[in-house]
């Protein structure tokens, strides 16, 4: 018996551990009867005609991948106001035939952060990068009872354009930008940091040995610091911030989070608790590090 088709969507899409996490927490939940969770690679000429087919079959729900999330948009029928603000939808859910636009990156960052105990009210807050997680991080930060964020990106106008985003649609306004190589301001504004995060791809798997913080003598034990890589698990910032006795976590709970957020949406549920009640987050972690290879 074939239940609901769930999936995502994206180009290439072999990679993704969307399919075993999904399939993996609807065995947990005894919904894998009722739900499959598929890989469905689409490239960019085809997402219209993937679209229409979705809205013709059983296709019940769909998270976004590289390439799609923002020239998905102008292809659904409503888009939730977080995914608006963003620009960039990551789960597609079908109500009533109508496809509706949401982004959980955001929501699953806070979950993240809550998960682990990163106090993020009055934090001091310095990001490196200023692409399409670090919009969605700092959206859902300025919504946290942060005190500061400093943006630091290799490419100066990325950063000042997210400054501006935010100051426009939120009421948060102690934000600064910096370039990257900026080690003066850098070195300053993490001595007063209470929070450091990696949002740039520098660390990831194949290049394990880089680091995106050209300045690791500034790392402090009073610091968080929080790498959205999670291949491999333990960073080499990660690593650096751990020697100066800083906490320090990878990005992978941000990456169960999403992906909970999404399975919240599809099931309609209110409470994401009641899903996270039964299931197992260290045991998750050990399930999506092995498809990963990654060694804890
Ligand atoms: N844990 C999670 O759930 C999660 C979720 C989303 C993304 N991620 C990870 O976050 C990373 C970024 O993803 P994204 O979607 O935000 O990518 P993106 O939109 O392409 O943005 C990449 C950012 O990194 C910077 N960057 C890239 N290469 C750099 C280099 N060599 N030196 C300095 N800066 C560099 C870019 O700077 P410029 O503006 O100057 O190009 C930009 O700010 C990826 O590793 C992704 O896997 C994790």
């Amino acid at each position: 018996m074939m239940g609901r088709i769930l999936g995502v969507i994206g180009d290439p899409i072999e990679h993704s551990l969307s399919p075993k996490l999904h399939n993996w927490v609807l065995q947990q939940l005894e919904l894998n009867e009722d739900y499959e969770y598929r890989p469905f690679r689409v490239s960019s000429t085809a997402l219209a005609a993937f679209l229409q087919e979705v809205r013709e079959k059983e296709l019940h729900g769909l998270n976004v991948t590289i390439p799609h999330k923002e020239s998905i948009i102008p292809l659904l029928d409503e888009i939730d106001p977080m995914a608006d603000r963003l620009g960039a939808v990551n789960t597609i859910v079908r109500i009533d035939n109508k496809l509706k636009g949401y982004n959980t990156d955001g929501l699953g960052f806070l979950r993240a952060a809550c998960t682990n105990k990163i106090s993020l009210k009055n934090a001091r807050v310095v990001m490196l990068g200023a692409g399409g997680s670090a919009k969605a991080v700092a959206f859902a930060l300025t919504g946290a009872g942060i005190a500061q964020l400093s943006l630091y990106n290799r490419s100066p106008d990325r950063a000042i354009e997210l400054r501006a985003q935010l100051l426009s649609k939120t009421n948060f306004s102690a934000i600064d930008v910096h370039r990257l190589s900026d080690r003066e301001c850098l070195c300053a504004d993490l001595s007063q940091a209470t929070l450091l995060i990696n949002t740039t791809p520098i660390g990831m798997f194949p290049h394990a040995d880089k680091s995106p913080l050209p300045l690791p003598e500034a790392l402090h034990e009073g610091l968080t610091v929080y790498d959205l890589v999670y291949n491999p698990s333990e960073t080499s910032l990660m690593r650096e911030a751990h020697h100066r006795g800083a906490r320090v976590f990878n990005g992978l709970d941000m990456l169960i989070y999403q992906g909970l957020e999404s399975l919240r949406l599809w099931l309609g549920e209110n409470d994401l608790s009641k899903i996270e009640r039964k299931i197992s987050l260290p045991e998750l972690r050990e399930v999506l590090y092995e498809v990963l290879g990654v060694a804890v």
